[in-house]
C-alpha cells in the first residue's frame, strides 16, 4: 500500500509544552492506522496540525506524494482530509441534513437546495449503513446517532481520509460495534482512517497499524497482527502494565447505604433520577453502568448532599440521610471523588499541601487550640502526595491549578481514600488518568473496599466497572434496569441494559 499522508519532524509547541516532538507518521491507502497514548500524548493536537486547525514550528506534511501547506481546515477539505471531532458541533434544533450541509449549503441559483442535499446524505447514508434520517431534529436522537451525523458532514464534504478522534468515548457497546463496521466500509471503499484513542482492545479489533506517542514523542508504529495489547500498553505508559486489580471475593457485611424510590430534577427541572432504588454493604463494590446522561450526576449529588431530593429516601445505616445535617454526614463518614474536580474537589487557587488537608484542617494535629499546625499539615500533605504520586512543579507549594488533571485527580483520590469514609461515592475515579496511576487508583479502591467501605462506583468505562464490581446496576433514565454479578454477565449484555433494549424486551417476555 502506498502512503497517503506523511508527516516528517512535525514539532508544535504550546507555552511551556512540546505537544508534538518532531513527529514522523505515515498513514496508508485503505488501512485504518490508529494513534495510540495517553491522555496529554498529542495525539489532538498532532492530528488538528494535519487538519490545518493548528500551523506547526516545524516540520513538512505531503499528501498523495505532493508536499502541501495545510493553512486551514477548508485546505484540508480540499485535500480530502476530514475530522471527526471529540465534541460534537451540532445545531440541536436544526435537523440532520441541516447541519451537515451547514456552511456548505448547495445552490440552486440564489436559494439553498434543499432536495440534492437530502437526497444526498440519504445515498451516503445507505452507502455506508449509517441509518441515519435525514429529517430528523439533532435534539431527538442518540449520542451514537449524533456522532454518526457528524460522520456524514465529513463524507458529504467527501473525504478520503478520515480522522476520527476518540469517537468510541461516547458509545455504548453495540454503537462501537456498529461504528468498527462503519469503519470497515470506509476501507472497503478504498479510504483511508486514522483512528485516535487509548483503548487498547479496539486497535487489536480494527487497526492495521498503530502508532505510539508518549509524552509528545513518537515512540513506535507497530503491525497490529504483530502485536498483542500487553506489548501496546508498555509502549505507551514506558513501563510494564497489569490489567485486572488483584482482589479477593467480597465479604459484604452489614448494608450501609440504602436507597428507595429516589426521585431528583436534574438542572433544568426534569426528572433525572425517577424512582431509583439500590443498597450497598459494607466491603462492597456496586458499580453503576450507564452511557452518560442517564440520571449518574444527579444521584451522586443527591447522595453527597449537593441536590435537592424531591421524592424518596436515603438511608445511611438504617438512619433517614435525607434529613440528616451537614455535620452528622461528615460524622458518619462520606467520602467522595468528585466527577468535576475542579469545581467539586479542589481549589485551584490554594496550593497543593492546602488542598490535600482540605476537610481536616480543622482536627489536631493539624490545628491546636484554633491555630493552624502548618507542619503537620505539611509532613501530612507531603505524605499523601508521595504515596499517591502525585506529580507537580514545585512540590506541594504548587498552585493546583497549574497540575495537570491526571496529578489533580490523583490528589482528590488519595486525600479521600486517607479519610477512610464508611461510603464513598467514587465518579469516573479514574478518567483521564494514565494507565498506571489508574492501575494504582483501583488497587487502593479494592484495599478500601477489603477494610469494609461500602464503594458506589460510577463509570462509563465498563472496563473499570467489570475490573473492580462485586455487583453491577446498570442505570437508564434515571432508573436501575438490571442488576448483575460480573461473572454471571457481558459487555454485550450490559450494552443492551444500557440502551434500555434489553430492559423492554425482558418486560415483553414476562408479559407472555
Ligand atoms: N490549545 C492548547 N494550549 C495549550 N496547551 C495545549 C493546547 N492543546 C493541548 N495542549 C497541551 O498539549 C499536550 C498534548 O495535548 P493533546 O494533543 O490534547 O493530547 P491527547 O489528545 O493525546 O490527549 C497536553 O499537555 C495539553 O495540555
Ligand atoms: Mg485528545
Amino acid at each position: 500500500m502506498e502512503p497517503i499522508v506523511e508527516l516528517r519532524g512535525i514539532t508544535k509547541r504550546f507555552p511551556g509544552i512540546i505537544a508534538n516532538d518532531n513527529i514522523d507518521l505515515t498513514l496508508k491507502k485503505g488501512e485504518v492506522l490508529a494513534l495510540l497514548g495517553e491522555n496529554g500524548a498529542g495525539k489532538s493536537t498532532l492530528m488538528s496540525v494535519l487538519f490545518g486547525f493548528y500551523r506547526p514550528e516545524a516540520g513538512e506534511i505531503f499528501v498523495r506524494g505532493q508536499k502541501v501547506d495545510i493553512s486551514n481546515p477548508n485546505v484540508a477539505y480540499d485535500l480530502g482530509i476530514g475530522m471527526v471531532h471529540q465534541h460534537f458541533q451540532l445545531v440541536q434544533n436544526f435537523t440532520i441534513t441541516e447541519n451537515i450541509i451547514l456552511g456548505n449549503e448547495p445552490h440552486k441559483g440564489m436559494i439553498v437546495d434543499m432536495a440534492s442535499a437530502r437526497k444526498r446524505v440519504s445515498e451516503l447514508s445507505e452507502m455506508y449503513n449509517l441509518n441515519v434520517d435525514p429529517d430528523a431534529k439533532i435534539e431527538n436522537i442518540s449520542v451514537g446517532m449524533q456522532q454518526r451525523v457528524e460522520i456524514l458532514k465529513v463524507l458529504y464534504r467527501d473525504a478520503e481520509i478520515i480522522i476520527l478522534d476518540e469517537p468510541t468515548a461516547v458509545l455504548t457497546p453495540q454503537e462501537i460495534e456498529e461504528l468498527m463496521g462503519i469503519l470497515r466500509n470506509f476501507v472497503k471503499e478504498g479510504k483511508s482512517v486514522i483512528l485516535i484513542t487509548h483503548k487498547l482492545k479496539e486497535i487489536m479489533q480494527i487497526a492495521d497499524r498503530v502508532s505510539v506517542l508518549r509524552q509528545g514523542k513518537m515512540v513506535g508504529t507497530l503491525e497490529v497482527a504483530k502485536t498483542n495489547e500487553e506489548e501496546l500498553a508498555e509502549l505507551m505508559v514506558g513501563r510494564k502494565v497489569s490489567f485486572t486489580t488483584e482482589k479477593e471475593p467480597a465479604k459484604p457485611g452489614e448494608v450501609v447505604l440504602e436507597v428507595e424510590d429516589l426521585w431528583v430534577k436534574d438542572q433544568r427541572e426534569l426528572d433525572a433520577v425517577r424512582g431509583l432504588s439500590l443498597s450497598i454493604c459494607e466491603g462492597e463494590i456496586l458499580g453503576l453502568a450507564g452511557v452518560d446522561g442517564n440520571g449518574q450526576r444527579e444521584l451522586v449529588e443527591a447522595l453527597t448532599g449537593l441536590r435537592h431530593i424531591n421524592k424518596g429516601v436515603i438511608r445511611l445505616f438504617g438512619k433517614d440521610y435525607t434529613k440528616i445535617t451537614a455535620k452528622e454526614r461528615t460524622d458518619l463518614g462520606i467520602g467522595h471523588i468528585p466527577e468535576d474536580r475542579q469545581k467539586r474537589g479542589l481549589i485551584l487557587d490554594f496550593t497543593l499541601f492546602e488542598n490535600m488537608l482540605l476537610e481536616r484542617y480543622d482536627e489536631e494535629p493539624y490545628s491546636q487550640k484554633g491555630i493552624l499546625q502548618f507542619p503537620a499539615i505539611r509532613s501530612k500533605a507531603q505524605e499523601l502526595v508521595d504515596s499517591f504520586d502525585v506529580r507537580s512543579g514545585e512540590g506541594i507549594d504548587t498552585l493546583v491549578r497549574t497540575m495537570s488533571g491526571g496529578n489533580q485527580q490523583k490528589a482528590i483520590v488519595g486525600r479521600e481514600v486517607d479519610l477512610e469514609p464508611r461510603l464513598m461515592v467514587a465518579s469516573q475515579p479514574t478518567r483521564g488518568l494514565d494507565v498506571g496511576a489508574i492501575e494504582y487508583i483501583h488497587s487502593r479502591l479494592i484495599e478500601l473496599r477489603d477494610q469494609g467501605t461500602a464503594i458506589l462506583l460510577v463509570s462509563f468505562e465498563l472496563d473499570e466497572i467489570f475490573n473492580l464490581s462485586d455487583r453491577i446496576a446498570v442505570i437508564h433514565n434515571g432508573r436501575i434496569v438490571g442488576m448483575r454479578y460480573p461473572e454471571e454477565t457481558d459487555e454485550m449484555e450490559l450494552g443492551l441494559l444500557m440502551s434500555g433494549s434489553k430492559e423492554i424486551a425482558d418486560e415483553k417476555n414476562t408479559e407472555e
